[in-house]
């Protein structure tokens, strides 16, 4: 090759991006996306029960708790920066309507409580569904028998505005216990409407809803199905929750739950979502937008770093700035804890 050639070649390579690669300071300077410990939410299943830490085999490292054991865990969650739990209850019985979901001594209530007793500061965010307070595990009452009072449609559905007076008790419930956020997963038609009024008649008008506006019947919530023990008896969740398959639908649900009044989005599971993350981000702007990083994601990377064939560290840190990358303020998952040790290194 010919020197005035070679010379061509390099100006044509003036622009170089590895400029900026060549320290790790200035790698750090450019880097457009920080994770931080106050991004995280980290969920908590509590149980009846005292002294009880049982550890969830699909999900290691994540446990049921007893009430009477969460001051020294949720303490070391607040030493970590992280700065809001939210809460999923496992109650004593389960009945057709869930009854023990809006008692004041119930399990949540009592681990609100708990909480608010060790750490005042703590977030305490809750979970309004019902599928692990029914003994039929779904997320609503249920179109059932011969005298049902829908008999044009199936038995066994999903029934939308009898479900809606019992997710706005529960609300009530929970902010009545102290907890700070509510955030309702059930999909049900309007659930959000219903919780704002249910909500302000009782008094609790300042109580914000992150609805969990986008979720999709997904196969990664298999492992918190074991932890929160709220599987379905019979049939699935396709009849409320999302089609995998659909994106323009995500911004339909997104945008009525914003008219009804919810003050924060979700969208759910995280990983296979991104694009749904960026759309409803894109969209609406105005409004904090979470995402949850589900059991099976966890459980996934889990088995994979346990088997040693992931660096866990390095695949956790990369998919949490991916979801936070995606466009979501806060990030629902189960490896807050450990993703909050390895930032404060
Ligand atoms: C419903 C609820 C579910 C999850 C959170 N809230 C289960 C479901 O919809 O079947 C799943 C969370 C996870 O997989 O980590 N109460």
């Amino acid at each position: 090759m010919l020197s005035n050639q070679k010379t061509q070649i390099r100006n044509m390579h003036s622009i170089r991006p590895r400029r900026l690669r060549l320290s790790p300071q200035v790698r750090a300077m450019v880097r457009e996306t920080q994770l931080a410990p106050d991004d995280f939410i980290y969920p908590l299943f509590v149980a009846h029960g005292h002294g009880l830490k049982h550890e969830i085999a699909s999900m290691p490292g994540v446990f049921q708790w007893s009430a009477d054991n969460l001051a020294p865990e949720v303490e070391s969650i607040a030493r970590l920066g992280i700065p809001a739990v939210i809460l999923f209850g496992l109650p004593e019985s389960k009945d057709a309507i869930g009854l023990e979901n809006f008692a004041p001594d119930g399990v949540i209530q009592q681990a609100i409580r708990a909480i608010k007793a060790a750490v005042p500061e703590m977030v305490v965010i809750t979970d309004v569904c019902l599928c692990e307070y029914t003994d039929h595990g779904h997320c609503g009452l249920l179109n059932t028998g011969s005298d049902r009072p829908h008999p044009h449609l199936p038995e066994g559905y999903v029934l939308n505005d009898e479900t809606l007076d019992v997710l706005a008790q529960v609300a009530v419930s929970h902010a009545e216990a102290g907890a700070d956020l509510v955030a309702p997963s059930g999909m049900m038609d309007g659930m959000v409407a219903a919780i704002r009024a249910g909500l302000d008649a009782a008094g609790f008008e300042m109580t914000p809803i992150l609805s969990y506006a986008i979720k999709y019947a997904s196969g990664f919530y298999g492992p918190f199905r074991e932890a929160a023990q709220g599987a379905p008896k019979f049939g699935d969740r396709k009849t409320h929750q999302m089609d995998p398959a659909n994106a323009r639908e995500a911004l339909r649900e997104a945008a009525l739950d914003v008219a009804e009044g919810a003050d924060m989005l979700m969208v759910k599971p995280a990983l296979p979502y991104l694009d749904i993350i960026r759309q409803t981000r894109d969209q609406f702007p105005e409004l904090p937008l979470a995402a949850y990083n589900v059991s099976g994601e966890y459980a996934m990377v889990k088995a994979a770093a346990l088997n040693g064939w992931v660096d866990e560290e390095r695949v956790v840190m990369e998919l949490l700035t991916g979801i936070k990358r995606a466009g979501a303020d806060l990030i629902i998952t189960y490896h807050a804890k450990e993703a909050a040790r390895w930032l404060q290194q």
